[in-house]
């Protein structure tokens, strides 16, 4: 089973998809993480990217995809993957679907975790994170608004859409998720 999860940062992707992987026995791919970690050890990409991301834009579509590729295409990904981060924008929509037609994949479900921007605001002031000051989140908010539509209508034409109620408390998300994938 392949997964698609979509939302506004701090919706709850990653809490969420780390469950779903552990459930269900899939890779998960955060493209947030891949590219933080790229950071931290200072590979080419990661030298590339760190201040985009500290000022909360999005990075270069080919330096996500090459990173995003890398992950889908390794051997613990062929019992399926759960995607989180990733696509941020119609150009990424596409270049994931040529990835995983090559790869002879599908995308199963696409889920999407609706939280609105106070929610976000709250809950990432919690985290600490150095892209979780207020200022960064709400440019993350206002990013993430601008760029999603076109990815949700890419998605729309191609596939069922599955939207969440991700303001509830983690378990009672995870349970509406487990019920959307039958886990
Ligand atoms: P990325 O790492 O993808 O961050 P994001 O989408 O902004 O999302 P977050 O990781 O902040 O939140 P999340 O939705 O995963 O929520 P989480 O579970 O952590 O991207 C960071 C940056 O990398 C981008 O700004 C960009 O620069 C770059 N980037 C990444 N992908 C890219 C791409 N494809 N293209 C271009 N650039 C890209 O939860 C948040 C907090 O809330 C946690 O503290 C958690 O414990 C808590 N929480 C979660 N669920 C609940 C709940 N139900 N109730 C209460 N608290 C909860």
């Amino acid at each position: 089973m392949n997964v698609v999860v979509l939302g506004a940062p701090g919706s709850g992707k990653g809490t969420q998809a780390a469950r779903i992987a552990a459930k269900g026995g899939l890779k998960h791919v955060s493209s947030g993480d891949l590219l933080r970690a790229a950071v931290e050890n200072k590979t080419e990409i990661g030298q590339q990217v760190a201040s985009i991301m500290a000022k909360g834009h999005l990075v270069p579509d080919e330096k996500v995809l090459a990173l995003v590729t890398e992950a889908l295409s390794q051997e613990d990904a062929r019992s399926g993957w759960i995607l989180d981060g990733y696509p941020r924008t119609a150009d990424q929509a596409e270049a994931l679907e040529d990835v995983i037609s090559t790869n002879r994949e599908t995308v199963d479900f696409v889920l999407v975790l609706d939280v609105d921007d106070e929610t976000v605001v709250e809950r990432t002031a919690g985290r600490g994170r150095d892209d979780d000051g207020p200022d960064i989140v709400r440019k993350r908010l206002r990013v993430f608004s601008e760029e999603m539509a076109p990815v949700l209508e890419f998605y729309e034409l191609r596939y069922d859409i599955h939207n969440v109620d991700g303001s509830r408390s983690v378990d009672e998300v995870t349970e509406s998720v487990y019920g959307v994938l039958g886990l």
